[in-house]
């Protein structure tokens, strides 16, 4: 199968019926287009990035104004995805909403699509998508990270410096999440290569972010081809 891997997105916004968590068309469209220049490999600094062959298209955009649904999204998500999801695995549903405390976004993983397809796709904290003004976090790459776990993809802190790490031979092994951006670090010694800081998989704010390695590309296809892509089976 070759590049590119077209990904067709909907985006369901969650609001409040006074209007808090809207998220415009104009910034949805800003995070599609910020999806696109990352998974392309346009945020990379030198010879770093890989261009995974992922494109996405945005389809539909909907939009509830439900106060019950806005103010303890994670008590109903259950509900809210089965009602709103569109379309096979291959579609990407964002669900946008007020996440609460710490959180800016979670995902399911490919595999889980089989057992509970309804449930499938993203959820974003709404002030994470570009100029949300979610501090440190509003350039989009929340959508960035979770869509690579939607792709197959873990932290590359995943199982620390232990093997089998995060299941990809060219991201190098790191104890730990990496809040901020701290440069040069490396904390796991004994294994080649610095912490992968600036990959889209770990904890940095959104401005230290710049990439995902080949190494990465080849397991989203992997896991494309695997369980989302339709035309494959
Ligand atoms: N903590 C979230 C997760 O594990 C998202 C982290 C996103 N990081 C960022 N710089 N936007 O899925
Ligand atoms: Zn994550
Ligand atoms: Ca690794």
């Amino acid at each position: 199968l070759a590049p590119p891997y077209t990904v067709p997105v909907v985006v369901h916004v969650i609001s409040a019926e006074d209007g808090r968590g809207e998220v415009s068309d104009r910034r949805i469209r800003e995070q599609v287009d910020v999806l696109n220049r990352a998974y392309r490999g346009g945020y990379a600094v030198g010879s770093e990035g890989a261009d995974t062959g992922f494109r996405f298209e945005l389809s539909e955009i909907t939009r509830t104004a439900d106060d019950t649904w806005f103010d303890d999204f994670n008590r109903h998500r259950d509900t809210i995805r089965a009602r709103l999801r569109q379309g096979g695995a291959e579609t990407l549903n964002v669900y946008t909403a007020e996440l609460g405390s710490g959180l800016l976004g979670y995902s399911t993983f490919p595999q889980d699509h089989s057992a509970r397809p309804d449930q499938d796709g993203v959820v974003l904290a709404h002030d994470s998508l570009p100029g949300g003004g979610r501090d440190r976090f509003d350039e989009g790459h929340t959508g960035t990270h979770e869509v690579g776990h939607w792709l197959g993809l873990f932290h590359t802190f995943q199982n620390g410096c232990r093997n089998p790490g995060d299941y990809v031979d060219d991201t190098p092994y790191e104890r730990e999440a990496a809040p901020g951006c701290p440069k040069g670090r490396d904390t796991c010694p004994e294994r080649p290569g610095r912490d992968p800081v600036t990959n889209f998989m770990n904890y940095s704010d959104d401005a230290c972010m710049t990439h995902f390695t080949r190494g990465q590309a080849r397991r989203m296809v992997e896991h494309w081809v695997a369980f989302r892509d339709g035309s494959a089976r």
